[in-house]
């Protein structure tokens, strides 16, 4: 694999984006969990380049923020200027010594679809022929804007690249295109750049003038047609944006349903590139697993189920729920309407029911948490049932104090436990309780006002009305009876 080691991968990302018509820079437009030149980035990594040099320019400090905090082996070069593609280049070698010895690829930042996979079988086409410069090509359906394939009538090579707007009328009815990605000799490169004039329609320094410049200095240039045509695609505008984000979508769930995944609406389910799946998950529809989240073998999810960073056990159930770096154990059930945040540990077999928030919560093997409740800031043993209605009063108004409740415990319904406070292992509480003092093992607490029933108050304060004409006539029956 890394016989064919580029010397270099260059990826242009110094353009402007003007047509996103955004505040955030083009190449920072996010699709299935990564930035545009966070996908070229990672389909350049897998030809295991020596140098990966990204050219920015606009925006250059978020775009160079974003690459270090993201991709910190990437280098950068600035250009102040965008005088064109050929200048982006000469910009990147500059920042490389002037010259780089062994294959130079270039990828433009902003097409996020090309694959590892495309960019080896450039570099491989490059170097098994011999070339001076390989340029990945394209046949499209609509080549409106893109720059043209001149091949020779006779012979079939390429002799050059016209660009849409400098190209006739027999130029422009061709539909073999310019993708933008090449692979180049670097010394080569280094020399035609310095040959590479502005005489064009846009005034710049085009990339796609050096395949002509070093053909007629009697080097050879050759093109690799990609098998795909959908993955060369560029994101100029929003729309382009989301329907690569489609194409993407639909790549990855295509990739889980062939590994075993059943994913029962592909049109309605939405993952990131960073989600793992092992056999037999099962996905219902309305469903969004993003950043780590990782499915493990026969769980299933959804419908309407948002995930984020949280791992699912083997054969768990989670059902309308979202989630927010949660772990959720093997068999456990969530769920429907739940809401795990961060630090959220659910043990094996464990049940988050309906209308039920958690933080920060160690929650044990067999524990259940059934009805409307808020748990947060504990650590629950294993097999106790929390009653419905309880609420893990953590924080004072200043700072937030944790419970912890053992094992085997039974706790009644509508508890507030107002931490710091412990019960300990078997232990039961009464409904209604406001637990404040730490509850011994085996003990029930009972922490409420003692039930006062005042005789007669209906009748005398509420006369002729509903209620007392069915308590006098309650008061007629005979005793014992109902
Ligand atoms: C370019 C190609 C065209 C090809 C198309 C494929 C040239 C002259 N044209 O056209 O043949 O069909 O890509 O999508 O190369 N950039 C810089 N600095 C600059 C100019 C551009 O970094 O000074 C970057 C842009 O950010 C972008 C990439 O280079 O990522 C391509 O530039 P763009 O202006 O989009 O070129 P196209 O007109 O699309
Ligand atoms: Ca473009």
């Amino acid at each position: 694999m890394s016989a064919n080691r580029p010397a270099a991968v260059v990826v242009l990302a110094a353009g402007g984006g003007t047509r996103m018509k955004s505040a955030t820079p083009k190449v920072l437009h996010e699709l299935c969990g990564r930035s545009l030149v966070g996908h070229v980035l990672a389909a350049a990594d897998e030809l295991e380049p020596e140098h990966l040099v990204v050219v920015v320019g606009h925006a250059r400090e978020q775009v160079t923020a974003h690459l270090a905090a993201t991709h910190p082996a990437a280098r950068t070069a600035v250009q102040e200027t965008q005088n064109g593609t050929g200048h982006a280049v000469r910009t990147a070698l500059e920042s490389l010594g002037g010259t780089v010895d062994g294959t130079v690829v270039v990828v433009c930042g902003d097409t996020p679809l090309l694959t590892g996979g495309t960019l080896r079988a450039l570099a491989d086409v490059h170097t098994a022929d011999g070339n001076a410069v390989t340029v990945l090509t394209a046949e499209v359906p609509d080549a409106t804007g893109y720059g043209r394939i001149v091949r020779d009538g006779a012979s079939g090579a390429v002799t050059a690249i016209v660009e849409h707007k400098d190209a006739s009328e027999t130029q422009r009815a061709v539909r073999e295109i310019n993708s933008g990605v090449f692979a180049f000799d670097g010394r080569l490169l280094a020399e035609a750049l310095g040959k590479v004039r502005t005489d064009n329609s846009q005034g710049e320094e085009y990339l796609t003038d050096v395949l002509g410049i070093l053909r007629e200095a009697g080097h050879r240039a050759g093109a690799c047609v990609a098998a795909d045509h959908r993955e060369i695609a560029g994101i100029n505008n929003r729309v382009q944006l989301a329907e690569a984000r489609r194409a993407l979508n639909d790549r990855l769930l295509e990739r889980a349903m062939l590994a075993g995944v059943t994913v029962v609406d592909p049109a309605t389910t939405w993952v990131d590139v960073t989600v793992a799946f092992e056999q037999d998950v099962v996905v219902h529809p309305g469903t969004q697993l993003l950043g780590a989240t990782r499915l493990a073998e026969g769980a299933e999810v959804g419908p309407n189920t948002r995930l984020t960073g949280t791992a699912v056990g083997a054969g768990a159930r989670v059902d309308n729920t979202v989630a927010l770096d949660a772990e959720v154990g093997p068999g456990a059930t969530v769920g429907p309407f739940a809401y795990l945040r961060p630090g959220t540990r659910l043990g094996a077999g464990a049940k988050i029911g309906t209308y039920v928030e958690t933080k920060n919560a160690s929650i044990g093997e067999g524990t259940k948490v059934p009805h409307l409740s808020y748990v947060g800031d504990a650590t629950i043993g294993d097999h106790t049932n929390i009653g419905a209605a309880s609420v893990f009063v953590n924080y004072d108004g200043e700072s937030k104090h944790h419970t912890t409740i053992g094992s085997h415990c039974k706790t009644g319904s509508d508890n507030m436990f107002v931490a710091p406070v412990t019960v300990g292992d078997g232990a039961y509480t009464a409904a209604g309780s406001v637990i404040t003092k730490d509850v011994p093992p085996g003990s029930l607490a009972v922490a409420r006002g003692q039930q006062r029933n005042i005789d007669g108050w209906v009748a005398r304060k509420r006369p002729g009305s509903a209620a007392a004409k069915a308590a006098e006539a309650a008061s007629r029956e005979p005793a014992g009876e109902s």
